[in-house]
């Protein structure tokens, strides 16, 4: 076994200016909200006032969220572990709050769930494309890690998971929430749940942004890779989508079904432009960059 270097009482210490670090302090201050404290009984009420239709677009994101949410739960150890095994100490910090915040949301979830008395079976809604996406590529690719640790496994790993399934699914999928239940100004417990969400993703669609810039920057060529891989995905964001919308010119909620096509395809670009900075920095000033600089709520 190599010999192992302990970081904490050397010279160096702990990098607390440095971007993962700085996130992790946020993450401390930001991530401590409890699924359990949410009042859902407003919710349970208009739940009973929703039409059929708007019940099954409504329980279709909840229970894409659900599986999603419980899929990212049970998929991240790897990357962890191979965080921790390059002697990241300051990212895997950050990545404790990670694990610990999906695991929130999986709890929250099944929380909404069992108060609007759903307790069917919800996997009709895992379409084909549904079931590629999270029962297959991200457990492959996150799996991949275990034995393989190199550059390119990782920046596939965070692809996948921060940039395409958090960062274009998941942003896609609050947006498609607040436009169902802002706007008819219902279920108060449910959107409180979502702000909260989206908070802690923009912490961890920042590592993860954090993360490729860092590796495109050590190793120049894996930017072509990263654009290769967002572009293999990309039919799969649209077609998910197509199916949500299925061929209606109106929402159940009276909103434009393009707009949330529309939110996608531009999710889908900014992430790419993001990494795209990474290009020409030195690494030092990947490691100082801001919040919001990389988009952290
Ligand atoms: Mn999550
Ligand atoms: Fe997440």
């Amino acid at each position: 076994m190599e010999k192992r270097t302990i970081l904490t009482t050397s010279k160096r210490g702990l990098l607390e200016d440095s971007f993962p670090y700085r996130l992790y302090q946020k993450a401390k201050r930001l991530g401590t909200w409890n699924p359990a404290d949410i009042d859902f009984s407003k919710d349970q009420q208009d739940w009973k006032t929703l039409n059929p239709v708007q019940k099954q677009d409504i329980l279709r994101l909840i229970s894409q969220f659900q599986a999603g949410e419980e899929a990212v739960t049970l998929d991240l150890l790897p990357l962890i572990m191979a965080i921790a095994k390059e002697g990241r100490l300051e990212e895997e910090m950050f990545l404790t709050t990670f694990l610990y915040e999906e695991a929130k949301h999986t709890e929250f979830f099944r929380l909404v769930l069992n108060a609007l008395g759903e307790r069917g079976d919800l996997s009709h809604f895992h379409t084909e494309t549904y079931q590629k996406i999270f029962y297959e590529i991200l457990p492959t690719t996150m799996e991949r890690l275990i034995t393989d640790q190199s550059p390119e496994a990782i920046a596939e790993a965070s692809v996948v998971y921060n940039m395409f399934v958090e960062g274009v699914l998941a942003e896609t999928g609050y947006y498609s929430f607040y436009e169902a239940l802002e706007k008819s100004n219902i279920m108060p417990g449910l959107l409180e749940g979502i702000g909260n969400l989206k908070k802690d993703e923009s912490r961890h669609i920042g590592y993860g942004t954090f993360l490729l810039q860092r590796l495109i920057c050590e190793h120049p060529h894996l930017f072509d890779f990263v654009a290769a891989k967002m572009a293999e995905l990309t039919p799969l964001a649209i077609r998910l989508n197509q199916e949500g919308i299925d061929g209606r010119e109106v929402s159940s909620f009276g909103g434009n079904p393009d707009d949330v096509m529309n939110f996608t395809l531009k999710q889908l670009s900014v992430r790419m432009e993001v990494l795209a900075r990474a290009k020409g920095k030195k690494i030092e000033e990947i490691y100082r960059l801001t919040d919001s600089e990389i988009g952290v709520l």
